[in-house]
């Protein structure tokens, strides 16, 4: 799992070691403190089944080592076979500019390339039945009814060109940089569609949104007034259907990845259950562009090329 550290990962890896004793749970977070969020988590819910790898989503060298690291520890009988993936791990930045030291846009790096590469890495060591869920946002939607006027909606563009910074005033500001963010989401779901077509039989992948969750880190690099908003005034939205705690986004995720089945391989689950994603997310050229492109800026092969799975269907 990635982004266990704070946040409704937090909560959902608090769940999951809770209410699934027997299943090992391995958190990848940036920084020395990854042995430490183990160690914590193993204390707050008296369950000692979990242990941690040091990954830097932003960079590729880094989820090179980790994915190297969890493959020893597998063959090693360290941890057992790999039962699934939750790519919590996300990021919303204020800006379209910053680079990652491979130099691609941050948002995409994190939001969209970092789980495309770990799952390449690790595409062998999963053992059916396996589930992948990637965490997505209904903000790809586009709409007010979906991001609450406060994110701008999606705009697709050629994958090569969503990965590069950009520069200049307009790149600059907290619109692209929050476009940057919707877009991004856009490409998991693009990414949970070419997944579902390629993953083998009893993989599964879904795409979880957990819809409108304040409180958590996601504003962090926002500035002071959309901080004090997102601490404060959003928090009554808690009380509404339009928000959730991070506790409850937290338990409906564990649930998504480790619960019952949510249904056909390839859905969108909306929270509690599965419906169809944005009409613009079922886009068969522009999702196998994305993969094309993933698999070229991560240097590898295309292969495995796609069969005629669900999940690019939105029935
Ligand atoms: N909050 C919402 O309203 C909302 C709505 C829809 C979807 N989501 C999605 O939900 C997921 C969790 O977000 P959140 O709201 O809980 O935000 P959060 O509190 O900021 O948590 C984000 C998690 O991602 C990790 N992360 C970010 N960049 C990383 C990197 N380079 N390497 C490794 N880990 C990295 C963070 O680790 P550190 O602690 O090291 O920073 C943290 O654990 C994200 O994918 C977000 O897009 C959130």
């Amino acid at each position: 799992m990635t982004g266990a550290g704070r946040g409704l990962g937090r909560a959902a890896a608090e769940h999951l070691l809770a209410t699934h004793p027997e299943t090992h749970l391995l958190v990848a977070a940036r920084g020395p403190g990854a042995e430490r969020l183990a160690r914590d988590l193993a204390a707050t819910t008296g369950n000692p089944n979990v242990s941690a790898v040091s990954c830097d989503l932003a960079s590729t060298a880094d989820i090179r080592a980790a994915a190297h690291e969890v493959r020893r520890r597998v063959d090693a009988g360290e941890v057992p076979p790999l039962s699934g993936f939750l790519g919590n791990a996300g990021l919303q930045m204020t800006s379209r500019t910053q680079a990652t030291p491979d130099g691609c846009e941050m948002t995409f790096a994190v939001n969209v390339l970092a789980n495309y590469y770990v799952l390449r890495l690790l595409w062998d060591l999963f053992t059916a039945p396996a589930r992948i869920t990637l965490v997505t946002s209904d903000t790809h939607f586009g709409d007010l009814r979906h991001n609450l006027g406060m994110i701008p909606p999606p705009r697709w563009e050629n994958p090569a060109q969503l990965a590069e910074p950009r520069e200049g005033t307009r790149a600059r500001s907290a619109s692209e940089g929050r476009t940057a963010y919707s877009t991004s989401k856009l490409a998991v779901l693009y990414l949970v569609h070419a997944l579902a077509r390629r993953l083998p039989e009893g993989v599964d992948v879904y795409g979880f949104n957990p819809g409108y969750v304040p409180g958590t880190g996601l504003t962090r690099d926002a500035g002071p007034i959309v901080r004090a908003l997102s601490r404060t005034l959003l928090h009554t939205l808690r009380a509404t259907p339009l928000a959730l705690s991070p506790t409850a986004a937290g338990i409906l995720l564990a649930d998504t990845a480790c619960g019952a089945r949510p249904g056909e391989t390839g859905a969108y689950v909306d929270r509690r259950r599965t419906a169809p994603s944005a009409p613009e997310s079922y886009d068969r050229p522009r999702e196998e562009q994305l993969w094309s492109t993933l698999a070229d800026l991560c240097a590898l092969p295309t292969e495995p090329e796609p069969t005629e799975q669900p999940g690019n269907d939105p029935g």
